[in-house]
């Protein structure tokens, strides 16, 4: 974790592109679906700072809740000590995937629990809780009551949701129903709030055609006490959704945000402030749709803060068109993909093979093909043969500047910046690898390999070298927030001393004359098919 006060040297009176992911449960593997989502959410955060935004991206792990306690129980520990240990395997992932998040935030941290205390408290206070008794089916494994609408049509319950037990329970319930018409003009005034379209349509659907129930936001401590106590009746620990959703705005309250700290109540310590909220984006899978499109944006209105710019639902991964279960065996397993492949070959395809919102299959012929033919064929053989041929032709020296491909370059550079504002991931690998077909086409057009035979067409020689030298420079910048370790390789193969984090260097003409290239090494060694 960084500190708040090392950001604050960086404030600026403006506020910062904020984006976040879900937080993934503690108990949890890193699986497949979580690196999906962590990685499109850092495409998202690199490709804003490459826009010239400062950006703030925060994920971070959901320790909370029955599961946690039970486990931890099992393992003879105690919560705590179970989520630490857990929490590390979550800290390294992020490491593991190059991730380029500003911090980290788990729900057991001091600086999370007293937010959320503060909230509860407000929110009490101003009235919007209430105490009453229940009485229903309980579902221990998913921590939730179910309804009559939850019975099979045998009048079971799905096995899915464990062993279900008959409860009777006094709890605080937060009134949800007064907010139904609202929120339901809001979403569907604010056509952008929810995307893809189809989702958004789920979430009307849902709110035209049910009355909101109040939510329950409490468990007794004598059920579970593994979470944080209601500052206003010691008997009562807070409902893991309420508690999980509020890190958006916990962890700007820690930054001083004064858009949270004064709704909060809280005193804000420190000199320079960060301005995050409300999040630019909310990164989250399909199936917490309803918790972050309903319950969250009633819960900030309730709290008195601005809602989220948008919430970006992304789909679900299967492998083999299958259902990814541990116990079949049928896993992807991330952790053990970068070990083979590298880290970017496993964000390229994951970005590449599925567009934000549909459902996604991975299969390791897809992947080890995407692999042959898009990064080692296609952009490791560019890099490779423009460098060799330069080094080869003229000594690493880059020749003087020309514009061959300048016209088609510049057009796809506008193209992707456009693409990555509306955060069209898929889109904009298309169209660098766009750039990468046309400018190998180019070298099997031009054929500098037969022309450097003929001194008479030197100048000619000099031409085509430069259009590709440059073309591989402004790949790099464009493949940064993509693929950011192959980005800089690229970089220190051309011997640039930048970092090719910055949109403005994908002007074309970048690449001085005179200036000699470094070594080529292939970015992406071909491998046998399995
Ligand atoms: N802890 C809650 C989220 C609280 S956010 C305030 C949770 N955690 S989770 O670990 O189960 O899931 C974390 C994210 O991973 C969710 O957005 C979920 O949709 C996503 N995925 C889990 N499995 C997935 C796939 N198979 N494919 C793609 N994403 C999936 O829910």
């Amino acid at each position: 974790m960084q500190e708040p006060q090392i950001f604050c040297k960086l404030w600026r009176m403006s506020k910062w592109f904020y984006i976040t992911t879900a937080i993934d449960y503690v108990n949890g593997q890193p699986h497949l679906g979580h690196a999906y989502e962590k990685i499109i959410t850092d495409v998202i955060a690199r490709s804003q700072r490459s826009l010239g935004n400062e950006v703030f991206y925060l994920t971070g792990t959901d320790e909370h809740g029955q599961k946690v306690q039970q486990a931890a129980t099992a393992e003879g520990k105690s919560p705590q000590q179970y989520c630490d240990e857990l929490a590390v395997i979550w800290k390294n992932f992020t490491k593991k995937l190059n991730l380029s998040n500003d911090d980290f935030i788990r729900t057991t941290e001091e600086r999370h629990k007293k937010i959320v205390s503060a909230f509860l408290q407000k929110l009490y206070d101003e009235g919007h809780f209430y105490k009453a008794t229940y009485r229903g089916y309980y579902s221990t494994k998913e921590e939730t009551f179910l309804t009559e609408k939850d019975r099979r049509p045998d009048g079971t319950f799905d096995p899915a949701y464990g062993n279900v037990v008959e409860l009777e329970e006094e709890n605080y319930y937060f009134k949800l129903s007064i907010h139904q018409k609202w929120l339901t003009e809001y979403i569907e005034l604010h056509t952008d709030f929810i995307y893809p379209d189809y989702r958004r349509n789920e979430v009307l659907g849902f709110l035209r055609n049910n009355a909101l129930e109040d939510l329950c936001i409490t468990r007794p401590v004598n059920r579970l006490n593994w979470g944080i106590p209601l500052p206003f009746d010691k008997n009562y620990v807070t409902y893991v959704w309420f508690d999980a959703l509020s890190n958006y705005i916990t962890c700007p309250a820690n930054y001083g945000d004064p858009v949270v700290t004064w709704a909060a109540g809280v005193e804000c310590l420190l000199d320079s402030p960060l301005e995050l909220w409300p999040a630019d984006v909310h990164i989250i899978g399909k199936d917490i749709i309803k918790f972050h499109s309903v319950y969250w944006p009633i819960m900030l209105k309730a709290m008195g803060l601005p809602l989220p710019r948008q919430i970006l639902v992304h789909g679900w991964w299967q492998k083999d068109y299958q259902k990814m279960s541990k116990s079949t065996g049928n896993v992807v397993d991330p952790i053990a993909v970068i070990d083979e492949w590298g880290c970017d070959a496993f964000r390229y395809y994951v970005v590449r093979e599925l567009d934000i919102g549909p459902d996604g299959n991975w299969t390791d012929s897809g992947f080890t093909s995407r692999y042959n033919a898009e990064l080692a064929n296609g952009l490791g053989n560019l890099v490779n043969r423009t460098l060799s041929m330069l080094k080869r032709y003229r000594n690493g020296v880059v020749p003087d500047r020309s514009s061959d491909l300048e016209k088609d370059v510049s057009e796809f550079v506008n193209k992707i910046k456009d693409q990555l504002k509306g955060y069209k991931l898929q889109d904009g690998l298309i169209s660098i690898w766009e750039i990468i077909t046309r400018a190998n086409q180019y070298i099997d057009h031009t054929t500098p390999f037969k022309i450097a035979k003929d001194p008479a067409q030197a100048q000619r020689l000099d031409q085509i070298l430069y259009s590709l030298v440059e073309t591989c420079r402004i790949l790099g910048v464009l493949l940064y927030p993509f693929l950011p370790d192959t980005a800089c390789a690229i970089f220190k193969q051309l011997n640039l001393e930048q970092k090719p984090d910055k949109f403005k260097l994908s002007n074309w003409g970048g690449m001085d004359t005179g200036h000699k290239v470094g070594e080529p090494s292939p970015l992406f060694p071909r491998r046998e098919t399995k």
